[in-house]
């Protein structure tokens, strides 16, 4: 099993990290175009193995994309972070040429592999990405939605002092202030959230979650890597051990939540074929509403980018 992180920075750097501790594949590859950087990160996560006691080989490359070749999977974090003041969408033009080209080279050396993007504004980069592959949607997707509910799943452990470990959410939608957490499908150790919570303190855990991004963003200057790097490699993880997990993930809807050509969070299965099946939830008039706000935002953004006329 062959794995390739394209980007060696904050993100790319801790996906790898995880991906190598946990062994997800024999050989792994990070690229990025700073000259020497991923050689350098993919280096001292080797030296690691040792202490860490995995076999998985770490390599890094700069910019060259034969070494990637023959990839299972492929993780794209290249781009520019959230500096505080900026949205998701701000990072639009650059972050759209860097995810063309990066997705160019991958599926010419990798036509089989399996592509999950995580640069931002996530949800059009991951179509972005999409319309460059020209291979099936069910091998190009993206990372938001483990991270988000993985935001709201410790924000809850945290109110009701309570293993996260034992909080199941569903959150979906687009990966900006849009997202859309369901109460109605959370539920701590079996027992419905909204039992264990008044509904103002759950208001204000949603609120949180929906900013989530941006207080990490406020706190650090740029935008977080350790919950992100491990979302994406547990998306590697269920796609590589075949685990059929149900997780939300940026996906492509073509007539489920009676929405199309449209990449946005859904539940789905994930396995050894990407997404094996897109989950279509019975959402109440509220919850349909609320994820349609969501993706009319995600729009506004998609009609950005084809405003770029950077894919023919
Ligand atoms: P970073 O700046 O630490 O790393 C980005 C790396 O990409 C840099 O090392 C840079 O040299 C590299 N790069 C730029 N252009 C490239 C190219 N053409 N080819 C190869 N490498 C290239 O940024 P960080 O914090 O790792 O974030 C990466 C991206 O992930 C950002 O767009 C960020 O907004 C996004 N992000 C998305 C999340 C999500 O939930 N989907 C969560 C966190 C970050
Ligand atoms: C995050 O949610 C900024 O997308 C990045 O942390």
């Amino acid at each position: 099993m062959k794995v390739t992180v394209v980007g060696a920075g904050n993100v790319g750097a801790t996906c790898a990290d995880v991906i190598a501790q946990k062994e997800l594949c024999n050989e792994l590859v990070l690229v990025d175009i700073k000259p020497n950087f991923a050689e350098g990160k993919a280096l001292d996560i080797w030296q690691t193995s040792p202490i860490n006691l995995y076999d998985t080989r770490v390599k890094g490359s700069t910019n060259d994309y034969s070494k990637t070749a023959n990839s299972d999977v492929v993780v794209i974090t290249s781009g520019l972070p959230r500096k505080p003041g900026m949205s998701r969408d701000d990072l639009i033009s650059t972050n759209a040429s860097i995810v063309k080209s990066v997705t160019e080279n991958i599926v010419k050396y990798s036509p089989n592999a399996i592509i999950i993007i995580v640069s931002n504004p996530l949800d059009v980069m991951t179509y972005c990405a999409y319309l460059t592959a020209k291979i099936d949607s069910s091998r190009v997707f993206g990372m938001a939605g483990i991270l988000d509910t993985a935001r709201y799943r410790a924000f809850l452990a945290e109110e009701l002092n309570c293993s996260p470990k034992d909080i199941q959410a569903v959150l979906m939608g687009g990966h900006g202030d849009t997202m859309v957490p369901l109460p109605r499908y959370t539920t701590v150790g079996g027992i419905p959230v909204t039992e264990l919570i008044s509904k103002e303190k759950l208001d204000a855990i949603i609120d949180r979650t929906k900013k989530g991004g941006g207080e990490i963003v406020n706190l650090l200057g740029t935008s977080a890597w350790y919950a992100p790097g491990a979302a994406a490699a547990q998306m590697v993880e269920a796609i590589v051990r075949d685990q059929k997990r149900i997780f939300p993930v940026c996906a492509l809807l073509k007539g489920e939540y009676g929405m199309n050509d449209i990449y946005l969070g859904v539940p789905v299965v994930l396995g050894k074929n990407g997404i094996e099946k897109i989950i279509e939830l019975k959402l109440n008039a509220e919850e349909k509403q609320l994820l349609e706000d969501s993706a009319k935002s995600v729009k506004e953004v998609m009609a950005v980018l084809d405003g770029m006329k950077l894919i023919a």
